[in-house]
């Protein structure tokens, strides 16, 4: 039995699942390469257990409230499956307009009110720093399912465990990973290039000149010794390429429609492009896409962009059973 680096007298899941019980997943800052070894290892069971079983009990009688101020397709059904798929049940309030938020009831007494009826809160707002703001107020743990254009902490981890499963976990040290589009507004991205800065991996930025990534994002990647380089455009870069992470430029954070107007088709990926990238990369979108990859591409083994909202459901299996001290 492996033993953790934080305690050796400790099985390695053992002390990890005391690290995690209890607490609330704010930012993909909390977590190292051991948190990670350990979450994916978890969420490598849990496909296994649905592969095997469908549903299982370990969550039976725990309460999940799903609270988004925002839409979402992938994370909020992805959160109720994966309790519904552990033995648990869900208060969904996915239409904040129907719950006494539009009486204009505050986050904090929201959160304080959910967490009288449920075991954990999963919160998407429009704000960043919502989800700490919700962090404090609460005595139960909450999951941060993206804070405006701040993070998006359960994404990127699933997207670290979507290239673990797809290209082999010792193959990320030394991978390039490309990103592209809207790097600015995508929390997708600021949380995964953070995450990815665990690895000694090369990350490039491709995006139009008014859309790059926050440069708090490059620092702080910068700081963990992470080679890092911006293009305006794919060409040059995509041949040595890994992993290119597509993201859809997010017309709803513009504040002027024009803006949105010049850069919006900015890059289409195609199977014409794609000629031109290795035969073993894969290419990941957080989705919904809205053109940024055509659909005659998704029948190309490299598009691995279905099979990951798939393994989003067992890295959110893994955290939910974590942070309630069942994993
Ligand atoms: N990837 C993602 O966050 O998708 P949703 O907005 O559908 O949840």
């Amino acid at each position: 039995m492996p033993t953790s680096s934080l305690n050796p007298h400790l099985p390695f899941g053992e002390n990890k699942l005391a690290d995690w019980y209890g607490k609330d997943i704010i930012s993909v800052k909390q977590f190292g390469r051991d948190d990670l070894e350990y979450i994916f290892g978890v969420a490598h069971e849990m496909r296994g257990m649905v592969e095997r079983v469908g549903t299982f009990d370990l969550l039976k009688g725990k309460i999940l409230a799903n609270l988004f101020y925002e839409p979402s397709t992938r994370t909020s059904s992805s959160f109720t499956a994966a309790m519904e798929r552990l033995g648990g049940s869900v208060i969904p309030i996915n239409e904040v307009k129907y719950s006494s938020v539009s009486k204009g009831e505050s986050l904090p007494d929201t959160v304080r009110t959910l967490e009288c009826y449920a075991d954990v809160i999963v919160l998407r707002h429009p704000e960043t720093g919502s989800a700490a703001i919700a962090a404090k107020a609460a005595r139960k743990p909450v999951i941060n399912a993206g804070d405006g254009i701040g993070e998006h902490p359960t994404q990127a981890l699933l997207d670290t465990f979507t290239i673990f499963e797809e290209l082999g976990a010792g193959q990320v040290d030394g991978m390039t990973v490309t990103m592209l589009g809207d790097l600015k507004y995508g929390r997708t991205v600021h949380s995964l290039a953070r995450l990815l800065s665990l690895f000694k991996v090369k990350i490039n930025y491709v995006s139009p000149d008014i859309l790059k990534m926050p440069k708090e994002v490059m620092d702080e990647v910068a700081a963990k010794g992470i080679p890092q380089a911006e293009f305006g455009s794919l060409e040059k870069v995509l041949p040595e390429t890994d992993v290119l992470y597509v993201t859809r430029v997010q017309k709803e954070r513009f504040e002027d429609p024009a803006e949105y107007e010049k850069v919006k088709g900015a890059y289409v990926i195609d199977p014409a492009i794609m000629k031109a990238a290795k035969k073993d990369m894969i290419v990941m979108h957080p989705l919904p896409r809205v053109g940024e990859i055509s659909v005659d591409f998704d029948e190309d083994p490299r598009a691995a962009y279905f099979r990951q909202m798939e393994y989003g459901l067992y890295v959110r299996m893994a955290l939910l059973a974590m942070v309630l001290g069942k994993a």
